[in-house]
């Protein structure tokens, strides 16, 4: 091996080895933190003002002022051996909540105490982000373009090592040398096979970046976004045989299908107080949070905000694309389950469907026409006039013109 490939592999050895050891330090305790925060804590807190009430009150870095870390320590391992010691911030916080116990974590390591209270610090990230976005990072194509830029960058770093170092021994041997710019052309010339690598790669992942955006909703396939409230259509739907149209009636009337609003919760959830566990106990104390509703004394607190669950959307076109609930419910009669799956067996909802342009246009390729249905007499008469009687198919009455889906 000569001098100078020996050089230049150790280079890249060091590059490397730097690289990937600095890389997972950068924030791996409020990442722990989050973890742990989610499990154990964001059931009854959020991440927030204090104000932003939920079983307890909103965490911030607003605790470190108001509390020392030692106190914060003892009162995540044991709240309750604080309030009997006598401890007058707990007791005045146990009191504020109305005696609502917290839950002790006599477990937890110091680290993890750590972990957790830097991720209060750093408080939420911005969460309610679209459907579609957060459907790919979940897919992780996100991280594959991480690591295209990475090559990339090691390629354009080893190259300008190469040509330093080369320098430096021409300087060395005494032979002239031919400026940076200069340097990098030879060598260039003399190795073409790198215009080739490098321009395959940069095509490679334009290309990519293209796809990426086209099959953009495809990709969306199968996502399931963490509700705030864990709702299971399984138990509603499915064991409690509740109508689909009750909580989302508007799919018949109208374009879009909608969520119920906490309201049509409280038909049944001002008397069921309880789940089947202590879990789902809490779940159905976040409708009432959210409501400002007092299970005990059934009333609804006066002058209470109340805010709107922020469910978080699962199913979502581009707005270049036209779609009728009514349309599809009503006149053509299709049941739910056709587009969205088995809903009535999912604990926790997702999209079935893939939801591209094929997937709408093969449907109406082969979807036979009802009709018999109420709407559109006149215009199916036409119909079955000129097509004497064969089967109609959507795409024959139009379903497959741009304009009917876009606008
Ligand atoms: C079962 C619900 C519940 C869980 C789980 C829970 N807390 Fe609490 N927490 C409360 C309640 C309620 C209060 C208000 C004081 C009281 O009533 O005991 C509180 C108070 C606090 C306070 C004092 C805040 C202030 O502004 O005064 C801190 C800090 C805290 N919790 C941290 C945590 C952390 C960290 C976790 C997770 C490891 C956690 N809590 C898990 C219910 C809970
Ligand atoms: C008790 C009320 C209730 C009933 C009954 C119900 N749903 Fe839902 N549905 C909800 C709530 C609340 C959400 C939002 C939370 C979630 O996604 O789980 C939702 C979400 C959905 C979504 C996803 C919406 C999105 O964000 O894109 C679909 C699809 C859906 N329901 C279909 C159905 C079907 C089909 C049935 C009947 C088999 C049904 N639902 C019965 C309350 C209900
Ligand atoms: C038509 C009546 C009805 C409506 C409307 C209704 N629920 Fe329920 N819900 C029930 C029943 C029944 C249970 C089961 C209670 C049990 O078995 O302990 C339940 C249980 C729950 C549970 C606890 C699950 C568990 O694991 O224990 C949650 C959370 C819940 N519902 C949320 C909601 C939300 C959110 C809405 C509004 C979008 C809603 N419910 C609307 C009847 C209803
Ligand atoms: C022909 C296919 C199809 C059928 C049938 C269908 N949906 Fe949808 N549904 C969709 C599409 C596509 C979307 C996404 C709409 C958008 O993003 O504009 C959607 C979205 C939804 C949403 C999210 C909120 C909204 O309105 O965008 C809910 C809830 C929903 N559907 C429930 C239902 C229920 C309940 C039924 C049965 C009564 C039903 N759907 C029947 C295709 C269908
Ligand atoms: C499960 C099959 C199915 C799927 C999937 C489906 N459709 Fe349809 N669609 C139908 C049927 C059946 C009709 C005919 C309704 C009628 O009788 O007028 C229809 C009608 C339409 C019409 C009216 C056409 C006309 O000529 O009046 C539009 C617009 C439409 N669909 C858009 C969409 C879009 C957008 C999607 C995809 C997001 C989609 N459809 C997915 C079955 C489907
Ligand atoms: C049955 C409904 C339907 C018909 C008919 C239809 N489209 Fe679409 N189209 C969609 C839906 C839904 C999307 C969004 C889903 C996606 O991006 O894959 C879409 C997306 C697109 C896009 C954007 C792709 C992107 O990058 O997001 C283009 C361009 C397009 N359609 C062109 C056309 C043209 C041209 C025609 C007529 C030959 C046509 N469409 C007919 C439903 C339809």
């Amino acid at each position: 091996m000569s001098i100078l490939s020996r050089c230049y592999l150790s280079a890249f050895v060091i590059f490397l080895t730097l690289f990937f050891s600095v890389q997972p330090c950068i924030s791996q305790d409020s990442e722990a933190g989050a973890n742990l925060f989610k499990t154990n804590c964001a059931s009854c807190h959020y991440l927030g003002p204090e104000e932003k009430k939920l079983i307890g009150p909103g965490l911030s870095d607003e605790i470190f002022e108001e509390y020392t870390q030692e106190w914060l320590y003892s009162w995540i391992r044991n709240s309750s051996e604080m309030i009997e010691s006598g401890d007058k911030q707990a007791i005045a916080i146990y009191e504020e909540y109305n005696k609502a116990v917290m839950t002790a974590f006599p477990y937890f390591s110091d680290s993890d105490i750590d972990n957790i209270l830097a991720y209060i610090k750093e408080g939420p990230v911005e969460e309610v982000i679209t459907a579609v976005e957060s459907a790919e990072s979940i897919d992780g194509s996100g991280q594959n373009e991480n690591l295209l830029y990475i090559v990339l960058a090691l390629v354009l770093f080893n190259t300008v090592l190469l040509i330093y170092v080369k320098n430096i021994l021409k300087d060395a041997a005494g032979i002239e040398r031919i400026g940076f710019i200069g340097s990098a052309l030879s060598w260039l010339k003399l190795n073409p096979s790198f215009i080739i690598f490098f321009s395959v790669l940069v095509v490679f992942s334009g290309m990519k970046g293209c796809w990426n955006s086209i099959s953009k909703i495809g990709v969306a396939q199968h996502y399931q976004p963490e509700q705030p409230i864990a709702f299971s259509h399984q138990l509603h739907a499915g064991e409690q045989g509740i109508d689909c149209n009750y909580c989302h009636h508007s799919a018949r009337e109208s374009k879009h299908s909608g969520i119920p609003s906490a309201n049509v919760c409280m038909n049944c959830h001002t008397y069921i107080n309880e789940g089947r566990s202590e879990e789902g106990t809490k779940e159905i104390n976040k409708i009432y949070a959210a409501l400002g509703f007092d299970p005990n004394s059934k009333t609804y607190i006066p002058g209470y905000e109340q805010k709107p669950i922020e469910w978080v959307r699962i199913h979502n076109l581009p707005d270049l694309a036209y779609f009728n609930h009514s349309q599809h419910v009503n006149v053509a009669g299709l049941d739910c389950q056709t587009c969205h799956g088995p809903v009535e067996e999912m604990d926790v909802a997702y999209q079935y469907s893939k939801l591209t342009m094929g997937w709408c246009i093969n449907c109406h390729r082969e979807t036979e026409l009802d009709t018999d249905n109420p709407y559109y007499h006149d215009l199916h008469d036409k119909w079955i006039d000129k097509y004497h009687g064969e089967e109609i198919t959507v795409d024959m009455i139009g379903g497959r013109e741009c304009a009917k889906c876009h606008y």
